[in-house]
């Protein structure tokens, strides 16, 4: 037998309960509940504005400010337990207030609706999350500064089309991460000044007879502004989707870092080594260590950019001020930040213990190709002769060499001047790896005194955000 829900919930229009499968399909109390303490928050802001205002008595909105502190505390303790017939967390705390405070605890949602409601928690909440990600995000940025410091000497293949292209600095690459990452904190931080907008006082639509003082919660709530149009304040849900956006980027760029530890650790390239802490095994094969913790977070990106298309498609069709479609925007962001904030976690601690870097297998990686080859041509630049020749000239070397099996520092002094008689016995010097990325001094470039400015400067701005 199924259970027949109260219509109490609903004004006196209404006489029959809702359907049980349907009380089940309407309800958000089962992950809004996730929003109970900017609820609370946002209706002890309104009740004392209501007195600020004359709507109320002070001591009528000091009596309502005890009674949601109650709640606070019953939560706090485990009992505070809504179940579906509480549909969401406004109604929820809004009932127990009742139950509380007797017929006080009725004039609480006075000038006030739960879409402007819902639209202040979850702006809060997401306010909130936002710092959250930031203080992780340069918790990794240091897990990478901390490695770039340790290895300021070491050097590792530069790619392009994942072909040997010129040797790079290992510092220079990890800070390319840093700068990514640098980036995504000043979305995050562009993007904040847009959350911090308060839609309270809007009402259901269209704002509300009832002596508001939207400056006063908005301030209290510590807003930056209110929202200028009641319809927008309602019903804009952009910056839930620009959040997303952001997220996704963040996604982005530890998934791209991810996808290079995890062919760094395999047996090709042996570049790093993974440690017990962040490696699994295998069930079956004894031998296998796996890169378990960059694969997931590759694999999560699908979950918050899937995110971002769920909210832009479920906004897309809506018409103002306020649809119930919204209710599906909190699940999409809940997860959206659950899983930036564990990945930014995971890949922090996989470079603070994770994982070691192998300046072996880096050097002799790096010695033995032909990522030095632009550096001859370079070599002839400086001697005065065209680039495009010298290009075209060492163009053949290669070819020679690779048909001999040679690399180009095995070659004798007379094999490099019948090619061009500009060469002295310095090409040797000038086509080591070491003086190859030494050599690359332009501003931004990977020589090392130029990357050790970087990381003066990376550490600069992180020590300056502390
Ligand atoms: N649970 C709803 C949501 O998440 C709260 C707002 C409900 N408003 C309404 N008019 N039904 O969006």
């Amino acid at each position: 037998m199924a259970v027949e829900s109260s219509s109490s919930t609903w004004s006196q229009r209404f006489e029959e309960g809702l359907h049980p499968a349907i009380e089940r399909f309407n309800a958000s109390i089962g992950f809004d509940i996730t929003l109970l303490q900017q609820d609370l928050d946002g209706s002890i802001a309104h009740a004392r504005m209501l007195a600020s205002t004359g709507v109320i008595t002070a001591e009528e909105a000091e009596q309502l400010v005890a009674g949601l502190e109650q709640v606070r505390s019953e939560a706090a303790a485990g009992q505070f337990n809504p179940g579906l017939e509480d549909e969401d967390v406004h109604f929820a705390v809004e009932r127990r207030l009742i139950a509380i405070l007797g017929p006080l605890g009725k004039k609480l949602h006075t000038g006030r609706s739960r879409n402007d409601q819902v639209g202040t928690d979850l702006r809060l909440w997401l306010r909130g999350q936002i710092d959250a990600i930031d203080v992780a995000l340069v918790r990794f940025e240091r897990a990478l500064l901390a490695q770039a410091e340790a290895h300021a000497e070491v050097m590792i293949p530069g790619y392009t089309h994942l072909q040997r292209a010129q040797p790079v600095c290992l510092a220079h690459h990890l800070l390319a991460y840093v700068e990514m990452a640098e980036r995504d904190r000043a979305r995050l931080r562009d993007l904040r000044k847009r959350v911090n907008i308060c839609p309270l006082g809007a009402a259901a639509l269209a704002g509300t007879p009832v002596p508001i003082d939207r400056r006063h919660t908005a301030a209290a709530l510590g807003f930056d502004d209110v929202y200028a149009n009641s319809l927008d304040a309602v019903s804009d849900r952009d910056f839930a989707v620009e959040f997303s956006a952001a997220a996704s980027l963040v996604m982005v760029h530890l998934s791209r870092l991810s996808e290079e530890v995890i062919f760094w650790a395999s047996e090709e390239f042996g570049f790093v080594k993974l440690t017990d802490r962040c490696a699994t095994g295998s069930s079956l094969m004894p031998q296998k260590k796996n890169p378990d913790v960059p694969e997931l977070v590759r694999g999560k990106c699908g979950r918050v950019f899937g995110h971002l298309q769920g909210l832009l498609v479920m906004i897309k069709g809506l018409p103002l001020a306020y649809n119930k479609d919204f209710q599906e925007d909190k699940e999409a962001l809940f997860d959206a930040v659950a899983t930036t904030l564990a990945c930014l976690e995971a890949m922090a601690i996989l470079f603070e213990e994770g994982l070691q870097f192998r300046p072996e297998r880096l050097e002799a990686a790096v010695g033995s190709d032909f990522s030095n080859a632009t550096d001859v041509a370079d070599y002839l630049v400086a001697k005065g002769v065209p680039f495009r020749e010298a290009y075209q000239l060492v163009g053949g070397l290669v070819k020679g060499c690779l048909q001999e099996g040679i690399l180009l520092r095995d070659l004798a002094l007379e094999r490099w001047q019948q090619l061009h008689p500009a060469f002295q016995a310095d090409i040797y010097e000038a086509i080591h790896p070491r003086q190859v990325v030494a050599a690359r001094r332009s501003e931004g470039g990977t020589a090392f005194d130029q990357v050790q400015l970087q990381l003066r400067r990376a550490k600069a701005r992180l020590d300056g955000a502390a």
